[in-house]
């Protein structure tokens, strides 16, 4: 049994004036624009889902627990904000799961298309808002949410319950989707993914939608890919970004920074001055483009560390596949020192990504498209541009 936080009349009170600021907030930048999707916010109340949870570091770090009295407000306040909410943190220090941001969530929501009469798969129950938010609209028998987290799926049917909600809920590896219940009017999937998962497709009824946050290394958006009558699959990507955990799944395992990036800053290689600045990956528009075009690459900042010695930071892209590997020092004048090797230049790679991201007058996401091949290949286009990416296997 989850823990029960039982607020007081004036904490009642507070917790419903902040999620009307909330639903405020977030319908001052264009989201919750559906009436429908606003009851939901209000009859939903997200404090009931997050009785404990960890702040971004961006915003402190903090762990607030709302089962103790002491911090109660603190925690009633801070749950009310636009930000996502770490509710579990592994022990390597990676969140495992969260409450999403209110205003993802709407965008996800309402991107979804979902309405009355929909059954939708939610992949990533995570702490059960979003589902509940989809059982309250569209009813608990239209709704099924699967988490890989048993400890998750358990949580949230708890919580939900309280709420007169029971939507299916499933302990499974959601790379699979949950062929039982197929096939849905809407998939959503609330943990990111690279590609499109064959599962996911081949459980989406014609005329249904499924929406994802693709997501390599370097950025991410929303995907929303409609299924034709002919089962033909059209996918376009969206102007809003999810920032997503990635899906933890043995079908499609997520790269981590390799240790390759620990020889990438030790071997000796090709050498030369660039005035590429690594921070021009900052640049969302920039970091999609440069994803397409060096498929599989890893970026990060890496050390060396000898002993308490910290030694020079560098921005390094390395390549598993191939084994490249290229590190770039990382100080700010304009003859940055480039060092390469392997069987790819990835910096050349990036540095010619870079020049042709300038030369299509910098498109931003929401232009490029994506298409699914007869063999499967996930391919995305500029449309105009004459120019086209397969997604990594
Ligand atoms: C961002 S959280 C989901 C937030 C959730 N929708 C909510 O409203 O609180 C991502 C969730 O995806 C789950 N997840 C990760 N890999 C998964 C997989 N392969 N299958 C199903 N769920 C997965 C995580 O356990 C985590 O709970």
């Amino acid at each position: 049994m989850t823990d029960v936080i039982e607020l007081d009349d004036r904490l009642r009170r507070l917790a419903d004036e902040l999620n009307h600021a909330l639903i405020e907030q977030v319908a001052a930048v264009r989201k919750l624009t559906m009436p429908a999707w606003r009851a939901a916010f209000e009859a939903v109340p997200r404090h009931l889902f997050a009785p404990r949870f960890t702040l971004p570091q961006n915003l402190g770090g903090q762990t607030l627990d709302g089962t103790d009295v002491a911090q109660r407000e603190h925690w009633l306040r801070a749950v009310y904000q636009n930000e996502a909410l770490l509710t579990d943190i592994d022990d390597r220090d990676i969140p495992t799961t969260s409450c999403s941001a209110p205003s993802v969530v709407a965008t996800m929501l309402e991107s979804s298309q979902a309405s009355e009469g929909d059954t939708v798969l939610e992949i990533g129950t995570g702490t059960g808002w979003t589902a509940g938010l989809l059982a309250h609209r569209l009813g608990s028998d239209s709704i099924i949410s699967v988490d890989i987290s048993a400890q998750c799926v358990t949580d949230a049917r708890d919580r939900l319950e309280r709420l007169g909600l029971a939507p299916t809920l499933v302990v499974t590896d959601g790379y699979l989707g949950h062929p039982a219940r197929a096939p849905y009017d809407r998939i959503i999937a609330t943990a990111s993914i690279r590609k499109l998962p064959p599962a996911w497709l081949d459980q989406t009824r014609p005329g249904g939608t499924i929406l994802i946050d693709l997501r390599g290394d370097f950025a991410g958006s929303l995907a929303l890919f409609t299924i034709g009558d002919d089962r033909s699959v059209h996918g376009q990507f969206l102007p809003e970004t999810a920032n997503f955990m990635p899906l933890r799944s043995t079908e499609q395992p997520f790269q981590q920074l390799p240790e390759l990036s620990s020889r990438a800053v030790r071997e000796p290689g090709e050498q030369r001055t660039t005035s590429l600045d690594p921070a021009a990956l900052r640049t969302r528009s920039f970091a999609f483009l440069a994803q397409l075009a060096l498929p599989g690459t890893v970026a990060g900042h890496v050390t060396i560390k000898n002993g308490e010695k910290r030694g020079p930071m560098y921005f390094c892209l390395t390549d598993p596949r191939s084994q490249a590997w290229a590190r770039v020092t990382t100080d700010t004048t304009t003859d940055r020192q480039v060092i390469q090797g392997g069987n790819r230049r990835l910096w050349d790679e990036l540095e010619a990504a870079h020049d042709l991201w300038k030369r299509l007058g910098q498109p931003r996401p929401d232009e490029f498209t994506i298409t699914i091949a007869q063999d499967g290949d996930q391919i995305v286009d500029l449309p105009g541009a004459d120019r086209s990416w397969s997604l990594p296997l």
